[in-house]
């Protein structure tokens, strides 16, 4: 990195890069894949805001992002599982709230887990509501989503918890777009 690049401020900074093969990787109990990303300097990584280039990823896929010391997955889901996120009742959930901050007190309808009224992106702290371990997103488990091998929680295609110890839904952090392909964290 240049000296001019050096200084600190610029977005370009702190953008994280989705590579083709980042998206592709599946995130392991123990540990979990990062975007390329540059080494931000000290006040640079102070900022409690980060943006992440999306371009890159393919439907069906997800990037793996570090947000606030924790993974947060960037998942761009196939219309399969947003078709099969959104045939699901409210009633068959075992927690109904969306646990999204950028909609809160809402219901946990797949409508109010996703970025975008389509549902094509759906950004969801990776860390297993139960005690903490970081979820595969292959599309293993029960619903086709999230799976944690800690202690066997399923979690579907919005990341609502169906099946285990999982007291709640994968919580979203505060989120939005910038622009259709920058996704800004915080
Ligand atoms: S930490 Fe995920 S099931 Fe226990």
């Amino acid at each position: 990195m240049s000296h001019a690049d050096d200084n600190a401020g610029t977005r370009r900074d702190f953008l994280y890069y989705a590579t083709a093969g980042a998206g592709a990787v599946a995130a392991g109990a123990a540990i979990w894949p990062l975007a390329n990303q540059m080494n931000p300097s000290a006040d640079v990584a102070a900022l409690s805001s980060i943006f992440v280039d999306v371009s890159s990823v393919e439907p069906g896929t997800q990037l793996t992002v570090k947000y606030l010391g924790k993974p947060v997955f960037v998942r761009r889901r196939t219309q399969d599982e947003i078709d099969a996120a959104r045939a699901v009742a409210l009633e068959e959930l075992m927690d109904r709230n969306s646990e999204n901050p950028n909609r809160p007190n809402s219901d946990a309808s797949d409508q109010n887990r996703t970025m975008d009224e389509a549902g094509e992106w759906l950004v969801m702290i990776g860390v297993c509501t139960h005690l903490g371990c970081v979820p595969i997103g292959d599309g293993s488990g029960d619903f086709g989503g999230w799976f944690c091998p800690c202690h066997g929680s399923h979690y579907d295609t919005a990341g609502r918890i169906r099946k285990g110890p999982a007291p709640q839904n994968l919580h979203i952090p505060v989120a939005s777009f910038e622009d259709e392909t920058t996704l800004k964290l915080g």
